[in-house]
């Protein structure tokens, strides 16, 4: 391992986690372990738990887990080398030369370097005496000074070379300027637009939406091309500046274009973002969810934002959020909504937002024509799954009414029809424990226990390599050889130390899997006799398959000699299973 393990490690021993934790969040004292509610999801119990003598976090409902740097890294949201650094100067500690330089050979930084330039460059010109149009423009959108401000809103020149002839009497190259989309075939990539600068989560600008602002028939907005900074399915306007808000709130508004945050901005609602006309990806609902559980959907009023309403809902139901919708009509956006009724009744639009279900019941009808039997029908049903979701009685009793009195439908029918699909919802929940108890479960617990045994009992390590077991999913098994690699390097292992080291080197997948594994239970004492039980079951599930293998083959095998010796071949292996070594 490198120089920096070691640094890290002795950086991490002079921090106490449950100090920095309590700097954050307050913690109380509950036997051996300090407790608080978990700021990665929307706790309402304490359920992160932390261990001074593990120096490690885990949250028993959302997963999260880690070590110092991790937990101020998720919670600033910023990368682990920066938590690292902030650590460290907290407490003074001089961090090695290694590492500073690793910082500053980060090779995005010349072009974070770059975008911070346009930016500026573009702000200015909105000041400029070019910039009088545009100013006349955002004056008419009622955006003020200091709406242009905070969101940073410039203008891009009509002249096509301005910034490209700026940026490379800099030193910068055409190469690089091409790569990040500032200059497009070593032009100007955005000509006579308003420009609305685009953070990433950290608050670096990452590319650019230039709008139309004098009568040409172009499109409406050009945003920065997918490049190594941008990533459109990671995007989400103003993320950095509602961080802290949504956290406080507990909540965030999701909507379609970044007028509408802007919009609410100046009426002091601060907990929106945007995801910029497009679906929401799988990228932007998770980093949603990780920094609230609450997400209202505030889409534009027309039939588009309408079904981006119901399949984003879809999305966030099934990640278990509650979700609620701030429900726009008459084809208006945030924007025009709040420019027409003001402030206070956009407020209350939100104070009355409707949950997702009810909204769902809501646009059902719309879909469906009443007056025909098999239309109704359907509609009925479609109407009782989502009640069957909702858990407040009371309102499925005023649901339901309301459905008999639309539809002609006896009261008694929807609530015996209701009753039997909720019954139908339970039984299926079984099933999925039942497959739950299937043994091949039992061979993922054993995987999953050894990594933990490893980093908790040294000889747990000489027991895993001395028995050569194939571990047969992949992101486990890097694990496990990371940690025999560690500990036979530098002769010991923690959690804790084996966080850091899996952190730097920066496999989110393989992050993942260690804080699933470590966020859940195992006993406290382990022996000899847990690992290798663990083994045998390993083993016992890799004897299985190549037994399954075995017979398929013995089954397609028309040579009778060959035949026979695959079954002489399964029958030795059938002896094996089950036995320990
Ligand atoms: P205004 O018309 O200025 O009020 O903006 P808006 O937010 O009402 O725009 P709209 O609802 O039409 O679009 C929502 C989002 O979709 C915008 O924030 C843009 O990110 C994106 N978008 C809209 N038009 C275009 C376009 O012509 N090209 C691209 N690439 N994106 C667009
Ligand atoms: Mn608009």
């Amino acid at each position: 391992m490198n120089m920096d393990q070691r640094i890290l490690e002795e950086l991490r021993n002079k921090l106490n986690i449950v100090d920095v934790i309590s700097s954050y969040i307050s913690l109380s004292k509950k036997g051996r372990n300090y407790f608080g509610l978990c700021p990665f999801h929307d706790d309402h119990s304490p359920s992160l738990s932390v261990s001074p003598e593990k120096q490690i976090y885990k949250c028993f409902v959302c997963g999260e887990s880690g070590n110092v740097f991790d937990f101020v890294k998720n919670y600033e949201h910023i990368s682990f080398m920066e938590a690292v650094s902030l650590l460290a100067q907290g407490i003074g500690f001089e961090l090695g030369y290694e590492i500073r330089k690793k910082k500053e050979d980060n090779q995005y930084n010349k072009y974070y370097e770059i975008m911070d330039i346009a930016n500026k460059y573009f702000q200015n010109n909105l000041l400029s005496k070019e910039g009088l149009q545009a100013r006349k423009y955002l004056e008419n959108r009622q955006l003020d000074k200091e709406t242009i401000n905070t969101f940073e809103i410039g203008l891009s020149l009509k002249k096509m070379d301005g910034l490209t002839n700026l940026l490379i009497s800099k030193g910068h190259s055409l190469e690089e300027l091409n790569l990040i989309d500032i200059s497009n075939k070593n032009k100007d990539t955005y000509i006579n637009r308003i420009i609305f600068p685009l953070h990433n989560r950290d608050g670096k600008v990452v590319g650019f939406s230039g709008r139309i602002y004098d009568n040409t028939n172009l499109n409406k907005y050009q945003n920065t091309k997918e490049t190594p900074l941008f990533k459109k399915r990671e995007n989400l306007f103003n993320y950095h500046r509602a961080k802290e808000e949504i956290r406080k709130s507990k909540s965030i508004i999701v909507m379609e274009g970044f007028m509408a945050v802007i919009r609410a901005h100046t009426i002091g609602v601060l907990n929106c973002v945007a995801t910029m006309g497009t679906a929401l990806s799988n990228e932007q609902a998770s980093f949603i969810k990780k920094l609230s559980n609450n997400v209202y959907l505030c889409y534009d009023g027309d039939n588009a934002g309408f079904k981006a309403t119901l399949s984003s809902g879809e999305v966030f139901m099934k990640m278990g959020c509650n979700v609620l919708v701030i429900p726009l009509s008459n084809g208006l956006d945030p924007d025009d909504y709040i420019l027409k009724y003001g402030e206070n009744s956009f407020k209350e639009l939100i104070t009355n937002a409707l949950p997702f279900s009810e909204y769902k019941i809501r646009s059902l009808k719309k879909e469906y024509n009443l007056n025909n039997i098999e239309d109704k029908t359907n509609y009925v049903n479609s109407v009782l799954l989502e009640v069957a979701k909702i858990e407040d009685e009371i309102k499925k009793e005023i649901i339901l009414k309301n459905l008999a009195k639309d539809t002609n439908v006896w009261y008694n029918t929807l609530e015996k029809k209701l009753f039997e699909l909720q019954n139908k919802k339970s039984d299926s929940k079984n099933e999925e424990i039942v497959v739950k108890k299937n043994p091949k479960d039992g061979y993922l617990k054993a995987m999953e226990s050894l990594v933990y045994y490893a980093l908790n009992y040294p000889h747990a390590i000489t027991l895993i390599d001395n028995s050569n077991v194939y571990i047969p999913n992949e992101m486990i098994r890097l694990l496990v050889n990371e940690i025999i690699a560690y500990y036979n390097r530098f002769g010991k292992i923690s959690e804790a130390d084996f966080y850091t080291h899996i952190n730097q080197k920066d496999e989110p997948k393989l992050i993942e899997m260690l804080k699933k594994i470590l966020s859940q239970d195992y006993p406290n004492n382990i022996d000899d006799g847990q690992v290798n039980e663990c083994l045998v079951a390993i083993k016992n599930y890799n004897i299985a398959l190549e037994i399954k293998r075995l017979e398929k083959e013995i089954k397609e095998e028309n040579n009778l000699e060959q035949q026979i010796k695959l079954m002489d071949e399964m029958l030795l292996l059938k002896s094996k299973e089950g036995k320990s070594w």
